[in-house]
C-alpha cells in the first residue's frame, strides 16, 4: 500500500450541543475516488470545512503526507495542494470561462516564477488554461462564454477547472451536483472519473444521490451525527446494517 496522502486523527467538532464531529479516524490513500454521504447535517461539510482549513476542530490532528497541517490557513493548505470546492457556486459571473481559470493558473505560475527562472510566459499560461477547460469539457466555444451565460451545470463544472488550476494533490468537492439536472449531472460524473484516473488529483466528494454514489466511489465513507458509521466499496456499504438503518434501506437498496 501506498502512503497515505491524509490522515485524521481523532478529531471533534461541537457547535453547542450539536456534536458535528465525534472522534473521526480517517485514512485517505492517493488517486482513491471517494465520496462522503449522510443525512442533512451529518457533519459532510463541517469535515470537509475542518479538513480544508475554513474551521477549526475542537480536538485532533490532521495530516497531510506526512506533515501536521491542523492548525494551517487556507492558503497555505492550498499552496500544499489540498483544496476544496463549495456546496454553492463560487465563479465570477461576469468573466469568460477562460479567464475564471486563468486568474489562478496566473497565480500559480506567479509564485512558481519567485523560485525559477522565468522562461515561462502568456504561452504557458494560456497552454494550461486550455489544458484545464478542455479536461473539463469546457473547451472551444464554451471557453469564451461569460461564466454567467454558461449553464448551471457547466458553472459547476467550471468551479472544478478552477480548483484543479492550483493543481491539487486532493481535492474536495462539496456537493457538486447540486442544482444539477441528470444529463449534467452524467457529464460531471464522467468528468470526474476521468481526471480521477488521470491520478493527478486524489477526489473526495459529498454527494447526496445514491446512484452517482455507487456508480462512481471505489469507497464510501458514511457519517451520522457527526460519527463515521460506514467505510467500505459500494458493496459493503449496500450491505451494512447500520448504514441500511439510517437510511431506513430505502436508498441503499439494489
Ligand atoms: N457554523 C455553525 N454553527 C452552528 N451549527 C452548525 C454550524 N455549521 C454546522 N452546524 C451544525 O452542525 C451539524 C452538521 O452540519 P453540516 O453542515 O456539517 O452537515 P452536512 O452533513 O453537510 O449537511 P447537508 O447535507 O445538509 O449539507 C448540523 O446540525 C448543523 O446544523
Ligand atoms: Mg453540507
Amino acid at each position: 500500500m501506498s502512503n497515505p496522502i491524509l490522515e485524521i486523527q481523532k478529531l471533534s467538532k461541537f457547535f453547542g450541543r450539536v456534536v458535528a464531529a465525534l472522534n473521526i479516524n480517517l485514512t485517505f490513500e492517493p488517486g482513491v475516488l471517494t465520496s462522503i454521504i449522510g443525512p442533512n447535517g451529518a457533519g459532510k461539510s463541517t469535515l470537509i470545512n475542518m479538513l480544508s482549513g475554513s474551521l477549526s476542530p475542537d480536538s485532533g490532528r490532521i495530516v497531510f503526507e506526512g506533515r501536521e497541517i491542523t492548525h494551517l490557513p487556507v492558503h497555505r493548505r492550498v499552496q500544499l495542494g489540498l483544496c476544496r470546492s463549495f456546496q454553492v457556486v463560487n465563479v465570477f459571473p461576469q468573466l469568460s470561462a477562460f479567464d475564471n481559470v486563468q486568474i489562478p493558473v496566473l497565480a500559480m505560475q506567479n509564485r512558481a516564477r519567485r523560485f525559477l527562472r522565468p522562461v515561462a510566459g502568456e504561452e504557458s499560461v494560456h497552454r494550461e488554461v486550455e489544458d484545464i477547460l478542455d479536461r473539463i469539457g469546457l473547451g472551444g466555444e464554451k471557453s469564451h462564454a461569460t461564466a454567467s451565460a454558461l449553464s448551471h451545470g457547466d458553472q459547476r463544472v467550471l468551479e472544478v477547472g478552477i480548483a484543479l488550476a492550483a493543481r491539487p494533490r486532493i481535492l474536495f468537492l462539496d456537493e457538486p451536483t447540486a442544482g444539477m439536472n441528470p444529463v449534467e449531472r452524467v457529464r460531471i460524473l464522467e468528468n470526474i472519473k476521468t481526471l480521477s484516473k488521470e491520478g493527478r488529483t486524489t477526489f473526495v466528494i459529498v454527494e447526496h444521490d445514491m446512484d452517482i454514489v455507487f456508480s462512481l466511489s471505489e469507497r464510501i465513507i458514511v457519517l451520522h451525527h457527526g460519527v463515521v458509521i460506514g467505510d467500505g466499496t459500494t458493496e459493503e456499504i449496500k450491505s451494512n446494517p447500520k448504514v441500511r438503518e439510517v437510511y431506513l434501506g430505502e436508498e441503499v437498496s439494489e
